[in-house]
């Protein structure tokens, strides 16, 4: 595939996972990357914070990498139960999602929340994965491009470059739900994510942005055939290393 960008396919297991099942999916995700010398693309895996320093000494020497799924905003401190950017990386993570719209959902963040996040990941030299999305209801509302907008407007970290942050536009309606937007309305919003970070960014041109949401072996590769589709976030089929696979392979 010619892509300007290097194409990030990225897996979120979310909460799921414990070291018995983890181990051996990863194992055979690094055991099919291993094939490729050198991948095309860039390979991750966001596993729960439990399972990363297992799955970063699983994954040594092989093109997969891990991320987080989250991060607080501060280095350390009195925040029981979370966990700093520092932390993540100390474990051999490079990657961390931030403002999932499950955790936007679940855990009231704000994008100005989601901004602050980004800044840690970067703050420890990780690269930030910040997630946007409209509802089904903004959709339906014909508001889809502006919340857009203002999402990556006030949750792009400061300090953003092409080399420490990625875009993911997730439609919420598409996760988990079987649905996808058409390649047309995906071509759509991502070309309007990359000209709002045209303002934001000097190296806009070279920021991947991500499609999310409902990304399967069956419909990943019209999905990445779409103009601005840099990679994919993927839930689901990110859990067994045999789905996960075929939409890797429609970019390495
Ligand atoms: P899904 O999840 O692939 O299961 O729809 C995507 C995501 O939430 O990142």
């Amino acid at each position: 595939m010619s892509k300007q960008r290097r194409p990030l396919i990225a897996g979120n297991w979310k909460m799921n996972g414990l070291a018995s099942s983890a181990a051996p999916e990863l194992q055979e995700l690094v055991k099919l990357a291993g094939n490729h010398s050198q991948p095309n693309c860039d390979i991750l895996i966001c596993p729960p914070a439990t399972l990363l320093d297992k799955m970063v000494s699983l994954a040594k020497g092989s093109a997969v990498k891990l991320g987080g799924q989250d991060c607080h905003s501060n280095e350390s401190g009195a925040h029981t139960g979370d966990i700093s950017a520092e932390m993540l990386k100390d474990t051999g993570a490079e990657y961390c999602i931030v403002g999932h719209s499950e955790r936007r959902a679940d855990h009231g963040e704000t994008s100005t929340v989601v901004q602050a996040k980004a800044e840690a990941a970067l703050r420890a030299g990780l690269i930030a994965i910040v997630c946007v999305g409209e509802t089904l209801a903004e959709r339906e509302g014909d508001k889809t491009l502006d919340v857009i907008s203002d999402q990556v407007r006030n949750s792009l970290p400061d300090g953003a470059t092409a080399a420490n942050t990625v875009i993911a536009y997730e439609p919420v309606w598409a996760i988990g739900t079987g649905k996808t937007p058409t390649p047309l309305d995906v071509a759509a919003v991502h070309a309007h994510i990359r000209k709002e970070l045209g303002v934001l960014m000097d190296d806009s041109d070279a920021v991947r942005v991500l499609y999310g949401g409902s990304v399967k072996g069956s419909n990943a590769a019209e999905l990445m055939a779409v103009e601005n589709v840099d990679g994919a976030l993927v839930g689901g089929a990110s859990l067994k290393a045999a789905d996960f696979w075929p939409i890797v392979e429609t970019s390495i």
